[in-house]
């Protein structure tokens, strides 16, 4: 694209949590913190901004909660609506409006989209047969199916992911299916559909994404799009035999509803609507500028899915960035629920009161921006006590304390400037600029850095003239240093705002100082000579072994309570009797891996050279998510080296390393004893 249109108002999304459970540190590195952190922004420009959120209320996941629980879809969706809105609100995410997805309002403006594109022909009508539960009397959308994963093995996927591999499946492509609600095997029966005809789009999307935002988009988020569209978009279902969501709004479709994938997006519509009569100016018309803050998973849904529709339905603006983040990680593991491997946001302000901004903080510094991230509780001490103690409130409090003492809380007026007064003003002046212009490219861990730069050159500036050893000799002299420090103080106030919201208020109070717009920042007035500050407090303060201790522990506990479960778990049903000659048929022996490598553009596999006492041969083996390649090398292994060679992602692979797998799926090397050879038989 040539040149970018001049936007005149911002409408910002933050993905709609689903409402079947509580939220947690992930949630919030990972969409709400960075989004906020862009909509304060803009606020503070005086730019017109929208901020979205709420609640995704429909998909099985929900309903398959109360099914368990034994109460209704509602009930359940009630109880963590009010949980999760109360979280955002706690830590300072500050929506314009928290909505949720069955709203009345919502039903009908999702109806109106269906309708619309119906009525215009847009969606392909598919009778196909899909698997039925006999005893239940019901389809199986989704959730409501397991089985085998037909690309990893894994028995617990489920009929719309496999979330052990990642891989987006249909119901019909497990092995061994089951019903979630009877147990039973479903039989095939059929049903009609209405599907988005995503192939129609292809050439379309291709030149919007692909050649209009090569430049704009997140490398990940480019790749993702690409990488989906290169494998040949598919028509897709958008309606579910469920009785839980928006009744698909056409003559024939009792006992449907629409995709929540469908439903969902189009509640930032319904919630804008919700808040203002003039919603319509904030979707329609080319000088909106519509940015969707997401995770990672749901990149396709809100690149490819979502604007297909408002393309489709016509008359909306499309986003104009996707800026998604990857996933954070805790101590080293993949967050879970079901594991309850995370920390908990309303459990964090339990055990750390008052202590918002300091998550913020570190969430931000070590937001998993371009790659996944880990939180471990030793860098959140650290980045507490040696940065926003040490550094961003140590400043702010000397600084308020030496006034205090010398100038009776008063500015005190500056006199002649010398070099490092001038150095100190002239670098204050390129602040605001980096900063707004990091946030504009959605770079808020680099935005980040360089506030934190800003309050280490007053630091430095402080301790440098060291006010404390001239004061006895030239008053004059700590008059000039203090007000400048106090002017870098004022300044932090306006550039830390959208990342510290609650800290920044406190420096304003502190500063008598009302609350101030970023075009203020670069002024370096805002403090004149007598005008009267408020008593100093601290704004952070240093967080004690103890309690960094008390959480590690708090997981540790997590993990040991996991392993008992895991312990208790059933192992994996017998299988039939073999005759000795079927098991001698396996040629298994002790073999040496001497290289290990990643296979390029796979999650999964490794590729390694063994030596099997026969020869050195390749295998290409599925544990690259368990074990670095580096870890690998002279590691001790049982290989099976008569098994057929096959090729995957075109490399030969000659045998199959024999690992031990626990009912959640964790690998172990089935290791040799020591005294073995490299070539010993194993029988
Ligand atoms: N509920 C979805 C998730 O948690 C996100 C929905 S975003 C929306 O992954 F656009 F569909 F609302
Ligand atoms: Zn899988």
């Amino acid at each position: 694209m040539d040149k970018k249109p001049a936007f005149k108002r911002y409408t910002v999304t933050s993905a709609l949590p689903y409402a079947n459970g509580p939220i947690h540190i992930g949630h919030l590195a990972g969409v709400y913190v960075p989004a906020d952190i862009y909509v304060r922004f803009l606020r503070m420009n005086d730019e017109d901004v929208i901020f979205i959120g709420g609640s995704d209320e429909h998909g099985v996941p929900i309903t398959i909660k109360a099914l368990q629980q034994g109460v209704s879809p509602q009930d359940i969706v009630d109880k963590y609506h009010g949980i999760i809105k109360k979280s955002f609100e706690d830590f300072g995410i500050s929506f314009d409006i928290y909505s949720r997805t069955s709203n009345k309002i919502h039903h009908e403006t999702a109806s109106e989209f269906f309708r619309k594109m119906y009525d215009a022909g847009q969606f392909i009508e598919k009778i196909s047969a899909q698997y039925y539960d006999e005893a239940t009397g019901q389809f199986l959308a989704d959730r409501y199916i397991t089985g085998t994963c037909p690309h990893c093995g894994n028995d617990k996927a489920y009929g719309d992911q496999c979330e052990k591999c990642g891989t987006s499946l249909n119901a019909t492509d497990l092995i061994e299916p089951k019903s979630v609600l009877s147990g039973n095997q479903p039989v095939m029966r059929d049903t009609k559909h209405w599907f988005l005809p995503l192939d129609q789009y292809e050439p379309w999307l291709r030149e919007w994404i692909l050649e209009g935002h090569k430049e704009d988009w997140r490398t990940s988020v480019y790749g993702q799009c690409k990488s989906w569209i290169d494998q040949g978009l598919q028509p897709r279902a958008v309606t579910r035999d469920l009785d839980w969501g928006v009744k698909v709004p056409v003559e024939g479709a009792e006992g449907k509803v629409l995709y929540v994938w469908f439903d969902a997006p189009i509640g930032y519509i319904s919630a804008t609507r919700e808040l203002t009569p003039d919603w319509e100016k904030y979707w329609k018309g080319p000088e909106t500028k519509l940015v969707h803050f997401i995770g990672k998973d749901n990149i396709v849904f809100h690149c490819i899915i979502f604007p297909t529709m408002l393309k489709a339905e016509g008359s909306y603006i499309l986003p104009d960035n996707v800026p998604a983040n990857e996933f954070l990680n805790l101590e080293g593991d993949k967050i879970s629920t079901s594991r309850n491997w995370a920390v908990w946001l309303h459990e964090y302000l339990e055990d750390f009161p008052g202590k918002q901004d300091v998550l913020r903080y570190v969430l931000t510094a070590a937001a998993p921006e371009a790659k996944d991230n880990d939180f471990t509780w030793k860098d959140f001490q650290a980045r507490n006590n040696n940065e926003l103690v040490a550094i961003l409130g140590n400043f702010v409090n000397r600084t308020m304390v030496l006034t205090h003492k010398y100038f009776e809380g008063c500015v005190p007026a500056a006199a002649e400037f010398g070099d490092s007064d001038k150095a100190a003003l002239e670098a204050m002046k390129q602040f605001p600029g980096r900063i707004a212009a990091s946030i504009h490219a959605y770079r808020f861990r680099e935005a980040l850095a360089e506030m934190m730069n800003l309050a280490r050159l007053g630091n430095k500036y402080l301790t440098d003239n060291e006010p404390w050893k001239v004061y006895a000799g030239d008053p004059v002299r700590v008059g000039t240093v203090l007000n400048i420090s106090l002017q870098i103080c004022a300044q932090l106030s306006i550039v830390a705002e959208p990342f510290l919201p609650f800290s920044t208020e406190r420096i304003r109070q502190m500063l008598n100082l009302s609350s101030m717009k970023w075009s203020d920042a670069a002024a370096l007035n805002w403090l004149p000579a007598g005008h009267a500050l408020n008593a100093p407090s601290l704004l952070f303060e240093k967080i004690e072994d103890g309690a960094i201790e008390a959480q590690v522990q708090k997981l540790l506990n997590t993990r040991i309570a996991n392993e008992a479960l895991q312990a208790k778990a059933p192992v994996k049903p017998g299988k039939e009797v073999i005759q000795f000659e079927d098991f001698s048929k396996m040629d298994i022996r002790v073999g040496t891996i001497l290289e290990a490598e990643k296979v390029a553009k796979t999650d999964k596999l490794l590729k390694l050279k063994i030596d099997t006492g026969l020869d050195q041969r390749t295998v290409v083996s599925g544990i690259a998510q368990y074990f670095k390649p580096e870890e690998l090398i002279g590691r001790r292994v049982s290989i099976l080296v008569n098994l057929a060679p096959r090729k995957l992602k075109g490399i030969e692979s000659q045998g199959m390393i024999l690992m031990a797998e626990n009912t959640d799926g964790t690998l172990y090397f089935v290791t040799p004893g020591e005294g073995a050879v490299n070539g010993a038989d194993i029988k």
